[in-house]
């Protein structure tokens, strides 16, 4: 779009839908008012998200308090709202590439994303994307071909993953007992996806190369095989299972299922054992990577690799003398850069080989190892003896490092890898890598610099790596247990007038102090739950399907797209990243934008994000929410706009415009054009509601009700034309572990297997929620809008008796025979009450 400019603000706009609900008093309120909010936001846009979502920074340190909340708006545009089935997910790259998962994900960086959305303080975004990977699109299956992982069946084993790590770590901030203990057996199944990348004899993991997400490292180009590099059992695959094993046993144990907790207790002891055995190089002090092929005598590479800092990651080693590998993270012939750590020590012959072409992780600084690496070193400072290979001291140098790699000309910036050694991105292509979502920062401030170690008790325990030769820092209401912390160092009193050292503070209460800097244990009080909402944005089609909701506008500049204002995007005006509709360009004195919904639907509640570049589009100077009566459009009454708020005049931010409810198939937003050419936009147009469908079986487009209409247990589930009555809507209802169960809205019943049976051919029925796992369901996206429904209990899918078209015909379950009987449309159809 030629004539736009960015304003200099970066920022982005994203719902703040659940976290404004479930507060009942504004975070102020619930934490401390030291820190100048508004000041920090500046040029944010949507500043009411960051107000609501994030602990607020405030270091001497200019380059990582910038990059502190540049990263925290990345968090924000990177959250995907996929649609109804599975909400939000994480993406790495902004637009999808071609060997991710459906609707986009790609789990190698999984493991950060669920790490950084800890902070969070809505937990729904951290927990749709465990649901994503571990109940959702992860555990579709995928091709086994060479391109997406010949090795692997689904798609959360397409990289490596430390789930049951970053979903503890989640657990110990949030402190959400039932989430991490619903998703017990989803991580089980998740750990025994690589039992074929284990070799007994050796009881290590082996894992190529290419998909720990590094192509061309100094072991690949020791193989014959330098793009994918040759299976070795490394320290990756090795400490991420480790991790899993210990999280595991440890989830075992909160939900008190013993033998789970002793088998994994031992897993753990015996890869702990066999890494520090077969993958230390007693001579090189340093774990690394032992090819799996042709490799008789068991040889270790000689070259040192970044990954072998991750054991520390997940606390593995228990030799104290391993530490000494730390000493080549300060080396100028090992790790050492300036926008380090390389990924391969210098004094390697591999070291930057072919690194002119994209990706090599030979040498170029990778933020993805960088920020496992500084994780490492926080815990080798936190839980690990004395040592003196790095100090508190290093740490901060290599988080000033890490800092000053996340700019570009003067802005904070992430693409995908760093020049070691000069201030440059590498394989920083347009359109592709802006804003690169690989890595975590966030997580290292908080629980490294300032120093919050999450616990599974009723304490947190604070231990700032921060140096004392900083008179003041500040963290300000962070969300942890359902509180709200704030930590202040003041080393005279005078900066921020509280009193001298170091000061804890719980929901705004003085909860703990000392004078000098170090470690402090704080009560915070039992964990505040927070209940997630079950509402979806009924608007959002990101894959265009074809059943879903449809975007039209009486003008679309060319340069923009009306489908991108409900693709469930929304990114910071700055990046050169399209995901809006405008009207840029338009001939007309005004312009709408309108969904059709597809059926009359009750709404009460839209929320509009309006794009604006500061130049030839601009959010309009007023507007109107209209709604289709079935001949006319008019006004919606009584709207109650949000406004007043910090974000009201920033791109990208938030309106929530609620109503008394409507009854309409269509809405739109119809707006002046500012003239000469120019014209508003919007980012995103959501509709939230509740989680309502009806049911079309595509064989016979008819929907699933209840025989009879009846309201008594034991119905059976049947076929029906489009009648419009009350027993042909179903509503989804989040269980734990990513199940739903699906209530019927006229019987208020649920749907069930007849008898709990696992048998093909079984009769659907309804029946009260009495807690059997015949009543729990997963949808499976088999693309284009049609979802296999999934029984828990018996591992089958929802059919039609005998493939039958017929009114009255008996729902049923089979085995995914892959009949058309099997294919369901999920279409939004909320009633009035
Ligand atoms: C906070 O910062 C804003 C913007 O920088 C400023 O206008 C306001 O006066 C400040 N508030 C206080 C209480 O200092
Ligand atoms: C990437 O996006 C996910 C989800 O939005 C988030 O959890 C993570 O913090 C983001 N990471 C960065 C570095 O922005
Ligand atoms: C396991 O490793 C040992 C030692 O390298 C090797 O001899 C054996 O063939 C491996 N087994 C498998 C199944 O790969
Ligand atoms: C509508 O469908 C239900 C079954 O879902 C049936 O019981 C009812 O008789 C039908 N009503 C009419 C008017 O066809
Ligand atoms: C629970 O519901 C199922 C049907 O979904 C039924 O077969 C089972 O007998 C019920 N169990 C109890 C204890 O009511
Ligand atoms: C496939 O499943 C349907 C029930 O959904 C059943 O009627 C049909 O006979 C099955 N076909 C085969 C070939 O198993």
């Amino acid at each position: 779009m030629p004539t736009m400019h960015a304003p200099s603000g970066v920022g982005m706009g994203m719902s703040v839908v659940f976290a404004l609900t479930l507060l009942s008093r504004p975070i102020a309120a619930l934490g401390t008012n030291f820190l100048n909010h508004t000041s920090l936001l500046t040029g944010r846009e949507d500043p009411d998200w960051f107000e609501e979502n994030i602990p607020f920074l405030d270091v001497p340190d200019a380059q990582i308090q910038a990059v502190y909340y540049y990263r925290c708006q990345t968090y924000k545009e990177h959250l995907v709202y996929t649609g109804a089935q599975y909400g939000y997910m994480a993406s790495e790259f902004l637009h999808p590439v071609d060997y991710g998962a459906p609707y986009g994900g790609v789990v190698a960086a999984a493991g950060h994303h669920i790490t950084e959305s800890r902070w969070l303080r809505n937990h729904q975004y951290g927990q749709d994307i465990v649901n994503y990977w571990l109940s959702g699109p992860g555990t579709f299956s995928k091709p086994t071909s060479d391109n997406v992982n010949a090795d692997t069946r689904d798609w959360a084993h397409e990289y490596s993953f430390w789930a049951a790590t970053a979903l503890w770590r989640q657990y110990l901030t949030t402190g959400d007992r039932d989430f991490v203990v619903g998703q017990l057996e989803n991580l089980v199944k998740q750990y025994r996806g690589w039992d074929n990348h284990f070799n007994s004899s050796l009881g290590l993991y082996w894992q190529v190369p290419v998909w720990d997400a590094t192509e061309y490292t100094a072991a690949s180009y020791e193989s014959s095989d330098p793009y994918h590099g040759g299976a070795g059992y490394r320290p990756t695959i090795n400490s991420y299972q480790y991790g899993d094993a210990r999280a595991i046993a440890a989830i075992a144990a909160l939900a008190g299922n013993r033998d789970l907790n002793t088998e994994y207790t031992q897993r753990a002891d015996a890869l702990q054992k066999a890494v520090q055995q077969i993958l230390w190089d007693t001579n090189a002090h340093f774990y690394k990577h032992r090819a799996r092929d042709n490799n008789p005598s068991g040889a270790l590479l000689t070259t040192r690799e970044i990954m072998g800092y991750l054991p520390w990651m997940f606390n593995l080693p228990t030799a104290a003398s391993h530490s000494a590998a730390f000493a080549q993270l300060k080396d100028p012939q090992g790790f050492s850069a300036r926008y380090g750590p390389t990924t391969a020590e210098r004094r390697s012959k591999w070291y930057m080989h072919e690194a002119a072409t994209c990706c090599r992780w030979d040498g170029p600084s990778w933020p993805f190892a960088t920020s496992q690496t500084l994780t490492a070193v926080e815990n080798l400072l936190n839980d690990y003896p004395a040592q003196t290979y790095f100090s508190a001291a290093d740490y901060l140098s290599l988080l000033r490092g890490y800092a000053a790699t996340q700019y570009k000309n003067g802005q904070p910036y992430v693409a995908e890898a760093h020049d070691p050694d000069a201030d440059v991105w590498m394989y920083d292509t347009h359109d592709h890598s802006e804003d690169y979502n690989h890595s975590t920062f966030v997580d290292n401030i908080i629980a490294g610099l300032i120093g919050l170690r999450a616990q599974p008790d009723d304490t947190l325990v604070v231990n700032p790596l921060a140096p004392s030769s900083w008179d003041h820092f500040a963290l300000e209401n962070a969300a942890y247990h359902g509180h709200s912390v704030t930590v202040l160092w003041d080393s005279t009193g005078s900066y921020y007038g509280q009193g001298q050292g170091l000061r804890v503070y719980v929901d705004g209460s003085l909860a703990g102090s000392r004078s000098t800097l170090g470690s402090l244990t704080v009560n915070v009080g039992p964990v505040v739950a927070q209940t997630i909402s079950s509402q979806v944005n009924i608007a959002a089609n990101g894959q265009k399907f074809p059943q879903g909701t449809t975007p039209s506008a009486s003008y679309t500049s060319p340069y923009d797209d009306v489908w991108r204002a409900i693709d469930g995007i929304i990114w910071r005006t700055g990046i050169p990243e399209n995901s809006r509709w405008t009207s840029y360009g338009s001939p007309n004195a005004r312009d709408y934008f309108a969904l059709d919904l597809r059926r009359p639907q009750a709404v009460s509640d839209v929320r509009l994000y309006f794009y604006d570049d500061g130049g030839g589009v601009r959010r309009p100077a007023s507007y109107d929410l209209q709604y289709w009566t079935g001949n006319a459009w008019l006004t919606v009454p009584d709207q109650q706009r949000s406004g007043g708020s910090m974000s009201a005049a920033t791109s990208n931010s938030q309106t929530k415009i609620t109503f008394p409810t409507i009854v309409t198939s269509q809405l739109r937003v119809i707006a002046p054009n500012p003239g000469a050419g120019n014209g508003w936009g919007l980012s995103e147009f959501e509709v939230w509601t509740p989680a309502v469908f009806q049911l079309r079986n595509e064989n016979s487009g008819k929907l699933m009700g209840v025989a009879g209409m009846s309201t008594a247990n034991s119905a059976n589930i049947q076929q029906y034309d489009d009648n419009g009555t009350r027993d042909h809507l179903w509503e989804f209802v989040r269980a734990p572990g990513g199940w739903f169960k699906i209530r019927n809205l006229n019987s208020g019943l649920l749907l069930g297997v007849q008898g709990a049976s696992t048998a093909n051919s079984a009769v659907l029925q309804q029946y009260e929620d009495n807690g059997t796992s015949d009543h729990l369901w997963r949808v499976v996206s088999q693309g284009n809008g049609l979802f296999l429904l999934k029984n828990k209990n018996s591992g089958l899918f929802v059919g039609v008796d005998g493939m039958s078209t017929a009114n009255g015909a008996d729902i049923v379950q089979f085995e995914d025979n892959g009949t058309k009987d099997h294919l369901w449309s999920i279409l939004p159809a909320v009633p009035a009450s």
